[in-house]
């Protein structure tokens, strides 16, 4: 009984959620991904200054920067639906779609790495959170590099 209380509601959330993946016009989804990747920029960007020494280094902005830019992640990625192949508007490089995969798992990585810096925002010294601000970042240019086109 108790089971098919939960069971329900979780079924109709699951087939809800697939039918507005199926509503989302591709134009739509490529903007929203862009337009995460834009805020995730910005938050990138005031994180580098504070590590450049540019602007001064306090643990508590950079873990709300960094828990902000981990929140993007996945919206991020929510965004490359199948859909969105022949989008016009679209960077994607067409190599994504056949190497779906491979790029699903930088995400994951990218993901993980920032949830690590999360971490070490909270708790760490200033030379933790410099050395792994470089581990999770370097996922930027290495998805680039294959997946975005120039
Ligand atoms: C797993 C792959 C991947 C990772 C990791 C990634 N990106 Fe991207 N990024 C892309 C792809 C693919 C596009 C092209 C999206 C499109 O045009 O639809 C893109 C586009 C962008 C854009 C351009 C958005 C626009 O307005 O067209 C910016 C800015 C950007 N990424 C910043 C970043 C930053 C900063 C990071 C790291 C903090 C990052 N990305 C990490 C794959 C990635």
């Amino acid at each position: 009984m108790n089971r098919l209380f939960l069971f329900v509601p979780l079924f109709c959330l699951f087939s809800l959620s697939l039918q507005a993946r199926e509503l989302i016009k591709p134009e739509d989804a490529v903007e929203y991904r862009q337009a995460a990747f834009q805020v995730m920029r910005f938050q990138f960007g005031a994180m580098a200054q504070m590590i450049r020494g540019e602007r001064e280094f306090t643990n508590a902005e950079f873990l709300q920067r960094s828990q902000a830019l981990h929140t993007l992640i996945p919206l991020a990625h929510e965004g490359f639906i199948d859909t969105t192949q022949n989008e016009s508007t679209s960077r994607a490089a067409d190599r994504l779609w056949d190497e779906r995969e491979r790029f699903d798992q930088i995400m994951a990585r990218f993901k993980s790495d920032t949830a690590e810096l999360v971490d070490v925002a909270a708790e760490g010294s200033q030379r933790q959170v410099r050395d792994q601000f470089r581990q999770a970042m370097r996922h930027c240019k290495a998805c680039h590099d294959q997946y975005r086109l120039d």
